[in-house]
């Protein structure tokens, strides 16, 4: 008999048995959207690492797919990424695109009490159905450097290269190739700049255009940084924004303050698809929604690991810097069924509207005037809550999923997670998304993200809104059920 599955994501990708971690060979190809992942098939915590797969069209239904790549004589396989190769630089398509996945591998030979890491390829003729592992594997080493992994690769066109970022030690390296298969260094980034908390993992860089204008473009580059027992935080992704010439990346003169990409707990590992069409033109992210502060612990069953919802990453200046700003792919507004579409509510209208309400994946949208502390109450029973919320006084706002439900698997679970944010013109916009195990909060536009795991009971389904002192004023509100 199997249980209900109560944590079960319905619109954020999950495994259907075994454990998942980071997103790898994130790829557009033909139409469809390809993500694999760390997966371990054979349990419900990290173990031998293979490539799980799954494909979309339209980003949000993933299907499937069997595992694309497993441990091989060079150990396990650990993260990387996948490309598509048009013109065939590898020779692995007899002239015609193909893809090609890099990827580390990752061995600790018995008894040498050491880990090897280095970087191999594997191909697919087959539109990424089947994988070929390459003969010549790996296709690149450094014997000094333990942690040296991750490789994020991409074709440079002002230079007329590939590019691999790689994560080693607590530095990003950069290196060059002309087919994949040869690889030279190129430059190294990461001395004396960013946060040192714990390893470097993961990284991705690539260009985007400021405040949506042609002429002005910056990199950005994504950099993970491991769990350590002095980090409050336990694992997180910090940004740089900077200039890449196709060589060096050089971050702007403003880098010295640490900029994180989410201030939940759950977004690790995250980078953006490969070939995403120049029509399409965006720059798609999704990250692993776990922390492997307690990643191994979570109390779901036969499966464990979800990824975020897709999101969209662009570059706009908010209070004068330039930001990374996060909003949910739109592909994700097929999925809704309106609830609520609420224009200048009272208080006692929404209090009416919500306590008709019993929902467990929705999406909530609100436009409010900042003038005392406010908030919603997701995912509410008698026992459970988890708040979503502006304190006035510190001019922060926060996720607080201290009575969130089950907790109790890791002392650092429950907690209030919060960060400071200017109202613009006195103006707050929530967006709120829901699903069985998560909640991912998008404030003012995406200009601050929150992303939490919450493990609620599945009658733990009411809606509510507090105030400090039952004055409040929204603008508007919009409740959708997800589907
Ligand atoms: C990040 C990470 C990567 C590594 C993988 C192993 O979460 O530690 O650096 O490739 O997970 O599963």
């Amino acid at each position: 008999v199997i249980r209900q599955d109560k944590y079960r994501p319905s619109y954020h990708f999950s495994p259907k048995s075994g454990w998942l971690n980071d997103p790898n060979g994130l790829v557009y190809f033909e139409g469809r959207y390809h993500l694999f992942y760390q997966h371990h098939p054979f349990g419900t915590t990290w173990g031998p690492m293979h490539w799980g797969h799954a494909v979309s069209t339209d980003l949000v239904t993933w299907e499937e797919q069997p595992i694309a790549l497993e441990p091989d004589e060079h150990g396990m396989i650990f993260s990387g990424s996948a490309v598509v190769d048009e013109q065939d630089t590898s020779g692995f398509f007899g002239g015609r695109p193909g893809l090609v996945a890099i990827f580390t591998h990752h061995d600790s030979p018995p008894g040498t009490g050491q880990v090897r890491e280095c970087q191999s390829l594997a191909y697919s003729t087959d539109s990424g159905k089947s994988w070929i592992k390459y003969a010549d594997n790996p296709v690149l080493e450094d014997k000094h450097c333990l942690d040296f992994r991750d490789p994020k690769v991409f074709w440079h066109k002002p230079t007329e290269q590939w590019v691999m970022v790689l994560a080693c030690g607590q530095t990003i390296r950069i290196y060059h190739s002309p087919n994949l298969k040869e690889w030279t260094f190129a430059s190294e980034f990461g001395h004396g700049i960013g946060s040192h908390d714990a390893v470097w993992e993961c990284p991705d860089l690539f260009p985007l255009h400021i405040d949506g204008k042609r002429a002005q473009v910056k990199w950005v580059m994504l950099v993970s940084i491991g769990d350590a027992p002095t980090i409050r935080e336990g694992s997180r992704t910090q940004y740089f924004t900077g200039e890449f010439d196709g060589t060096t990346f050089v971050p702007d003169a403003d880098s010295e303050k640490v900029r994180w990409l989410d201030h939940g707990r759950d977004n690790y590992a995250g980078v953006c698809w490969s070939d995403i069409p120049v029509r399409d033109g965006r720059r798609l992210f999704i990250g692993w929604m776990s922390n492997w502060r307690y990643a191994n612990l979570t109390p779901t069953e036969r499966w464990r690991g979800a990824m975020s919802i897709p999101r969209e990453l662009t570059l706009e200046t908010r209070e004068d810097k330039v930001a990374l700003i996060q909003r949910p792919v739109r592909e994700l507004e097929g999925l809704r069924t309106p609830v609520l579409s609420l224009k200048e509510p009272s208080l006692a209208e929404i209090r009416a509207a919500f306590s008709a309400l019993r929902l467990d994946c929705y999406e909530l949208a609100a436009e409010v005037a900042t003038v005392g502390d406010f908030g919603f109450k997701l995912r509410v029973s008698d026992q459970q809550e988890t708040l979503v919320g502006y304190a006035s006084e510190t001019q922060e706002v926060y996720v607080d999923r201290t009575r969130s439900g089950c907790s109790d698997f890791h002392k650092d679970f429950a907690g209030r997670h919060a960060v400071s944010l200017e109202a613009v013109e006195n103006r707050l916009h929530i967006h709120i998304y829901v699903d069985r195990s998560s909640i991912e909060v998008f404030f003012n536009h995406g200009q601050v993200v929150i992303t939490d795991l919450i493990f609620p009971d599945a009658a733990s389904n009411g809606l509510e809104i507090f105030t400090a002192d039952e004055q409040i004023t929204l603008y508007s509100l919009e409740l959708y059920e997800l589907k």
